[in-house]
């Protein structure tokens, strides 16, 4: 049965500013990126400062480097469509850096914290690349060419900052953590 007619189901009536067509949907998402980035960027050195095996460590530090490219990459996006580089508030990104925050709280220093940061840190780098894969089959469809490579740039740093953080879970970092449970 459908429930389109009970409260929940209801249709949105959208705003007056709603994206008509995929071009203003793309640039729309594009600002939530943006301003995730930028959120990002200033969660990130906290994280760093909290994570004690020093690879985390520095593949956290060297991730801030590689997210400051990747807002200059999409300020260089903006350019090209002419659109301000102006952010529209993330709330995805700010619940999943609270929630990084909140692990922080929740575990001793050591190797616990450490794997509970690289959780955080997973979530946070999945949701970056479901948002650069759809844009970049947006700027497809859009015939934006060039915009499609900076896209699919900042999409092979986000997988690849990833699978660095599968292999320190897996290779150490998680198992140091259930040792923890043994003491
Ligand atoms: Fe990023
Ligand atoms: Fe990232």
């Amino acid at each position: 049965m459908s429930n389109t007619n009970t409260s929940q189901g209801r249709k949105v009536q959208p705003k007056s500013s709603a994206a008509e067509g995929l071009r203003e949907l793309f640039v729309d998402e594009l600002k939530d990126i943006v301003y995730a980035e930028r959120a990002l960027l200033k969660a990130l050195p906290k994280m760093a400062n909290n994570a004690t095996e020093s690879k985390l460590k520095m593949a956290i530090e060297d991730h801030i480097a590689v997210t400051e490219g990747q807002v200059q990459r999409l300020e260089q996006i903006f350019e090209i469509l002419g659109e301000s580089s102006r952010g529209k508030k993330c709330d995805a990104m700010e619940g999943l850096i609270k929630e990084g925050e909140s692990i922080l709280e929740e575990t001793e220093p050591g190797p616990v914290r450490d794997a509970g940061i690289i959780s955080a840190s997973q979530k946070i780098e999945h949701y970056e690349i479901a948002s650069y894969g759809t844009l970049s089959a947006f700027a497809n469809t859009l015939g934006e060419t060039e915009i499609v490579e900076l896209l699919e740039a900042t999409l092979a740093e986000e997988k690849e900052a990833d699978s660095l953080l599968t292999e320190s879970a897996y290779n150490s970092i998680n198992w140091e953590a259930a040792e923890e449970d043994q003491q």
